[in-house]
C-alpha cells in the first residue's frame, strides 16, 4: 500500500503528492461514470488505456507548443503532471452534433456543424456543470478575459491539432473537453492544459462506419468500451494490435 498523500480523488483519476514541490501523481481509475455519476461501473483496462492514450496526445500538443501540465508517464496508471490552480471550466469544442448540443438545441446527432464551436461549462457537480457565457464567467471571476482568450485560441489550436491526428487514423473527431490550469513560475502565471485528454473526454466516431469508439458506448450501454479504447490506441501507434493494448490493461 502507498502511503503517499492523496490530495484529490474525481471520477476517474485520483490525484496524490508527486515527488518534488508543484508535482502531482495523476492516476487512472478503470470507473467509469455519467450523467453526474448517477451510472457508475468498472471497466478493467480503461485506465491504462486513457493514461497512455492522454500521455500520447499531451505529448503531442507540448511538441506544437500547446502547454501542458503532463511532464512524463511514471507506470502504467499514474503520469507525473504540474501542479496547477485548476480554472473551473469545461471547455468543450464541437465539430459536429452530438450529445448535449443535440438535445438542447434540437440539431441532429451527427450534422455537421457550420463552424467549430466553444462553449463553457462551469465545473460544479452539484449544480450539473450548468452551460455558462464568457459574461459570467468574468464577472464572476472564474477567469480573466486575457484567460478566456488564451483559452479559446488554445481550444482551437488543440481541435486543429486533433483534427488531423484522428482524421489521419481514419477517426472523426465529434467534440471534446478540456481543462485549463493556472502555473505560477515566478511572478509569470500561465494558461495551460490540465486533466486528460482521452476517449473519455472525446466523441470519437470511425470515418468509415460511424461506429463509436468513445464514452458514448458506456452512456448509452453500447459495450465494447475497452475495445473500442484499444482501438483507438492501436490506431495512433501506441500498441501493435488490439489484443496487445488490451492484454497491457488486463
Ligand atoms: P456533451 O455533449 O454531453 O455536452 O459532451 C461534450 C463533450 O464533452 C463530449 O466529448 C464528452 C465530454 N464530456 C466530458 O468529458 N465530461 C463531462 O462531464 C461531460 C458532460 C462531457
Amino acid at each position: 500500500m502507498s502511503r503517499r498523500k492523496k490530495i484529490y480523488e474525481g471520477k476517474a483519476k485520483v490525484l496524490y503528492e508527486g515527488p518534488e514541490p508543484g508535482t502531482l501523481i495523476q492516476y487512472f481509475k478503470d470507473d467509469a461514470t455519467a450523467f453526474n455519476a448517477e451510472k457508475h461501473a468498472v471497466i478493467e483496462g480503461k485506465g491504462v488505456l486513457n493514461n497512455r492514450i492522454s500521455e500520447f496526445i499531451m505529448t503531442n500538443l507540448n511538441a506544437i507548443g500547446v502547454p501542458t501540465h503532463f511532464i512524463r508517464r511514471v507506470n502504467m496508471r499514474e503520469q507525473l503532471i504540474h501542479e496547477l490552480e485548476i480554472i473551473p471550466l469545461e471547455v468543450v469544442v464541437r465539430n459536429v452534433a452530438a450529445g448535449s448540443i443535440s438535445k438542447r438545441l434540437g440539431i441532429p446527432e451527427g450534422d455537421q456543424l457550420p463552424r467549430s464551436i466553444v462553449e463553457f461549462y462551469f465545473k460544479n457537480d452539484a449544480l450539473g456543470d450548468p452551460l455558462v457565457s464568457e459574461e459570467h464567467i468574468t464577472a464572476f471571476n472564474w477567469a480573466s478575459t486575457q484567460e478566456l482568450d488564451d483559452i479559446m485560441a488554445l481550444a482551437l489550436r488543440v481541435n486543429d491539432y486533433l483534427c488531423g491526428m484522428f482524421g489521419g487514423v481514419g477517426i472523426r473527431l465529434i467534440d471534446f473537453k478540456l481543462e485549463f490550469g493556472r502555473m505560477y513560475e515566478g511572478e509569470m502565471v500561465r494558461t495551460v492544459l490540465a486533466d486528460e485528454v482521452s476517449p473519455d473526454s472525446c466523441r470519437l466516431w470511425d470515418a468509415q462506419t460511424n461506429k463509436k469508439l468513445d464514452k458514448d458506448r458506456f452512456r448509452q450501454d453500447l459495450g465494447g468500451l475497452s475495445e473500442a479504447y484499444a482501438e483507438v490506441a492501436t490506431r495512433l501507434g501506441i500498441f501493435r494490435d488490439p489484443n496487445s493494448a488490451l492484454a497491457e490493461g488486463s
